[in-house]
């Protein structure tokens, strides 16, 4: 029932909270998925996003949601990391939000990464409701799966009750602690007062139609006005990835946040050299319910409107960063995109010294959670680069002056068959690869200690 101009935008719900806390298993009960069961190390460490239509919310929602009430599209889910390395992408994911979930594990409580969620949310000023996670874990509960949170807490024994209270209450405290008033869900009136606690369990389901319910009031209320921006004008949005797609060559994954994009439209994207200028071929939209990051069938469309996920096949997209910022030009001046995009790529910096060691990362996001890994550690970085190991980098690399650190350090990145005759050839360059931080870091520090026994 709604015009073309005024069409309201899907809310960017973005989840956040500690490592392990939950987010990425919630977010596979409510899209029907298991992406969660196929992560490196078993952590999330890249931003993801799925579009949920309000048809799912309803069904997952049950009597709590009728889809009638409400002409919000659906929402589109951004999973972030909870491993500490990764600030900057969730700050990035906290950003771009509208509203939020921090996730809490009743057993674990408050710990660094959802003090460090809340001072984000508290910065940006975005909305957030707190699933308190895992109740099913409470010593003699008894799960109703996919029951509302009030229905199932009756069912469970005094002593049960009591124990998820006393955790629950733990963590009005904590938000208390951390300048919030918070309640139990169903006694907050105002939400933008105060924050609402919903007690859920990722495995079970119980509570999750409670906090699909309370979510999609909170944006049909507070978010209507920025929800009713003018979703046709030049889209802008952010990198997740750059993939090579059969038939397309590389393209790149974007979570668009603001505006649309068309075929044919001009796009200013950030490569590893400077802003790319190209024009969409194909617009690749994943399908509902599928995280973009493992989504195998894309559907192609002439447009896509935020926000969402979408595919961009255009020429020129090999050099693209993940994690650079995408803008539609489209009645702006070409000069001022790539100004702004310039601008937006220079906030982004690694700190680097005249020696260190050589690190290669995926995306700009795994990148800087290195360097953050690496500047714990007290192991200075020579260079830091997004992109596949090259034979630059050996050459780089066997430039540092201590052996230690004639090293590269590849998160999650290949090395070109180049490189590799030229790792041989040299001969002093060591090379450590893994797809989990913490254990690249590891592995290198261990070989520093070996050294010097
Ligand atoms: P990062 O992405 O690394 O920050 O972690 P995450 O917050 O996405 O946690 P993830 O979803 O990967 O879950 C971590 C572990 O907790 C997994 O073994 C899950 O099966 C388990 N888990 C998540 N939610 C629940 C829950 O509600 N109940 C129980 N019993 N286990 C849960
Ligand atoms: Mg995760």
């Amino acid at each position: 029932s709604t015009t073309e101009s005024n069409a309201l935008r899907t809310p960017i719900v973005a989840v956040l909270g500690h490592v392990d806390h939950g987010k990425t298993t919630l977010l596979d009960k409510i899209r029907g998925s298991a992406v969660s069961d196929d992560e490196a190390g078993a952590i999330t460490q890249h931003i993801g996003a799925t579009a949920v239509p309000l048809d799912t919310v309803s069904e997952m929602a049950g009597s709590l949601v009728n889809p009638d009430d409400f002409d919000l599209p659906g929402l589109l889910f951004i999973d972030t990391p909870g491993h500490h390395s990764f600030s900057t992408l969730r700050s990035r994911g906290g950003a771009l939000a509208d509203i939020a979930i921090v996730v809490v594990d009743v057993n674990d409580g408050f710990q660094p990464q959802t003090i460090e969620a809340l001072d984000i949310l508290k910065r940006t000023g975005t909305p957030f409701v707190v699933a308190a996670n895992k109740i099913d874990t409470t010593a003699g509960w008894n799960p109703n799966e996919g029951s509302p949170i009030q229905q199932t807490y009756e069912n469970q024994s005094q002593n049960a009750r009591q124990r998820l209270d006393e955790k629950l209450y733990e963590i009005i405290g904590n938000l208390s602690d951390e300048g919030f008033s918070a309640d139990l869900y169903w006694r907050v009136q105002n939400f933008q007062k105060n924050i609402g606690v919903v007690p859920i369990s990722a495995i079970t389901s119980e509570g999750i139609p409670d906090l699909l319910a309370v979510l999609m009031g909170l944006s049909q209320r507070y978010m209507k006005e920025e929800m009713a921006i003018d979703v046709s004008g030049p889209g802008a949005g952010t990198v997740l990835e750059v993939k090579e797609e059969r038939g397309f060559g590389a393209t790149t994954d974007v979570v668009l946040y603001d505006g649309s994009v068309r075929e044919d439209d001009t796009i200013v994207v950030g490569g590893v050299n400077g802003p790319i200028v190209t024009e969409v071929r194909a617009l690749l939209q994943p399908r509902p319910n599928a995280e973009i990051r493992t989504e195998k069938r894309f559907e192609k469309v002439e447009e896509v409107r935020a926000a969402a996920g979408v595919k961009i096949a255009a020429p020129d997209l090999d050099d693209a960063m993940a994690g650079a910022p995408i803008r539609v030009v489209r009645d702006q001046n070409v000069d001022e995109v790539i100004d702004e995009v310039t601008s937006e790529l220079a906030e982004i910096e690694v700190e680097t010294a005249d020696e260190g060691v050589v690190v290669k990362a995926d995306t700009l996001g795994s990148l800087e959670a290195m360097a953050n890994a690496l500047k714990e550690a007290e192991i200075p970085i020579l260079r830091a680069e997004v992109g596949d190991i090259a034979p630059r980098d050996v050459a780089v690399a066997s430039t540092a002056r201590e052996d230690e650190n004639k090293v590269i350090l590849g998160f999650n990145v290949d090395v070109l068959s180049n490189a590799e005759d030229e790792l041989e050839k040299t001969g002093e360059v060591r090379l450590f690869r893994d797809d989990v931080i913490y254990q690249l870091v590891e592995e290198y520090t261990e070989f520093v200690e070996e050294r010097k026994r």
